[in-house]
């Protein structure tokens, strides 16, 4: 049951916030925004039902991996540590919560350049080395999201077909703030304005 429940908590709505932040991102800037429709296009060209159609979207690829920087859907996860231990100078207790903060280490100043700028060319050649924990949208380790891949393609796919049908605009005057208690969500929804692309 409690697998069950994991795998349906975890499946959509880490998946419907990175869909959203990604869209929320692009509608604020129309010129990549069109550039990944163009990209979207010519994919899907190929084929709707294309199995392949992920790989054929390395722009938009680079786009998700800095929303899912800049709005990691899982801002936090814990661990309970089985034995005592030290770390960063801190002594930690058999029992203790430990939580990795995903959200602060992608916004870290140490970390990255310009951290709160929306910049997915750093997720294409070229971009600054990382550590393998500074970027942590799936979690690391053993207990690594089992649906990476899966949570990938399927945003890819989705984002493709709305991207080449659709125009995203952003609803002016209207404040886009997050919400971070489980998953990172616009508080009070993020609409947008749609617009039909021409053909
Ligand atoms: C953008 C989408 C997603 C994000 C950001 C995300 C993020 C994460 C993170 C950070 C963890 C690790 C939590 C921890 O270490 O305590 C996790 C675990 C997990 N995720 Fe995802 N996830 C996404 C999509 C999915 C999808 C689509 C599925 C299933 C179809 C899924 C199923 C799971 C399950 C079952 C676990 C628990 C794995 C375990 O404990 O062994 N996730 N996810």
């Amino acid at each position: 049951m409690d697998n069950a429940a994991t795998f349906y908590l975890a499946g959509h709505e880490t998946t419907a916030n990175a869909l959203s932040w990604t869209l929320f991102l692009l509608s604020e800037q129309q010129a990549l925004q069109d550039a990944m429709a163009a990209e979207a296009r010519a994919a899907l060209s190929v084929g709707a039902d294309d199995p392949d159609l992920p790989e054929r979207l390395p722009r938009l690829k680079a786009v998700l991996d800095e929303s899912l920087r800049l709005y990691p859907p899982a801002p936090r996860f814990d661990r309970q540590a089985v034995a005592a231990d030290r770390l960063g100078g801190q002594d930690i207790l058999p029992g203790d919560i430990v939580s990795v903060w995903p959200w602060l280490l992608h916004r870290h100043k140490a970390l990255w350049d310009d951290p709160d700028v929306f910049d997915p060319e750093r997720f294409l050649d070229g971009g600054r080395p990382r550590h393998r924990f500074q970027y942590l949208p799936f979690g690391g380790g053993p207990r690594v999201c089992v649906g990476a891949r899966f949570a990938t393609a399927e945003a890819l796919t989705i984002l493709a077909h709305w991207l080449a049908a659709w125009r995203f605009a952003p609803v002016r005057g209207r404040e886009v703030r997050v919400h971070g208690l489980v998953t990172l969500r616009p508080a009070g929804g993020l609409p947008l304005v749609l617009s039909p692309r021409a053909a």
